[in-house]
């Protein structure tokens, strides 16, 4: 696909991130302290750097698994029939889940896999989602933890993509389009 040419202008740095992902470790932690085991279930492919980074901060007992929704295609349009890709390979009947995201856009995917899940009968499913752009939902879901509230802007970096770039940028920054720039000035 031929891409009309854009620049990114950071919106989060990496620090921001970091800090912040500490601050709901500790929340999560409470939430979840006693657990025998905690599933942590990551949405492919855009929170893999998310779960990555809080696995590692959580001071509980944890497995991964992860599940694929088809979402954007290589657009900037979200499509509202969620099909799943890829389904979990553990079973999560009586478990502790937590369900990792990287944006919480018009909601229908968050909402359409926390339904399915709490369908298998887990012990608890709590969500959360790095990013959320509450002026843009379409269904009534929130998710109980977020890590920035954004407001209605294409971004990238820190797993998310466009096209499926960019995901590789250690900071969130927004899509700008730009006649002036041939390519993008991050990569
Ligand atoms: P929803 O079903 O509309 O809530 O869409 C959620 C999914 O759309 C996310 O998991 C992302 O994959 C994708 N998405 C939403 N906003 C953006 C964005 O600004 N950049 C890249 N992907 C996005
Ligand atoms: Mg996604």
């Amino acid at each position: 696909m031929s891409q009309r040419p854009y620049v990114i202008d950071q919106m989060i740095s990496a620090k921001s991130i970091a800090a912040r992902i500490e601050e709901l470790s500790h929340d999560i932690e409470a939430e979840f302290k006693g657990t025998d085991k905690l599933v942590v279930v990551g949405l492919l492919r855009g929170s893999f750097v998310f779960i990555a980074d809080i696995v590692r901060e959580l001071d509980l007992p944890v497995e991964v698994d992860f599940l694929e929704a088809s979402s954007y295609g290589d657009g900037m349009e979200s499509s509202r029939e969620v099909r799943i890709i890829k389904d979990l390979r553990g079973a999560i009947e009586g478990r502790d889940v937590l369900v990792v995201e990287d944006i919480v856009d018009t909601g229908h995917t968050l909402n359409h896999v926390t339904h399915l899940l709490q369908s298998r009968n887990p012990a608890r499913l709590k969500s959360i989602a790095l990013l959320d752009k509450p002026t843009r939902r379409e269904v009534d879901f929130r998710s109980d933890w977020i890590g920035f509230e954004i407001p209605d802007e294409f971004v990238v970096g820190y797993g998310i993509d466009f096209a499926q770039r960019n995901r590789n940028l250690p900071f969130i920054g927004k899509v700008r389009f730009s006649e002036a720039d041939a390519e993008p000035d991050q990569t």
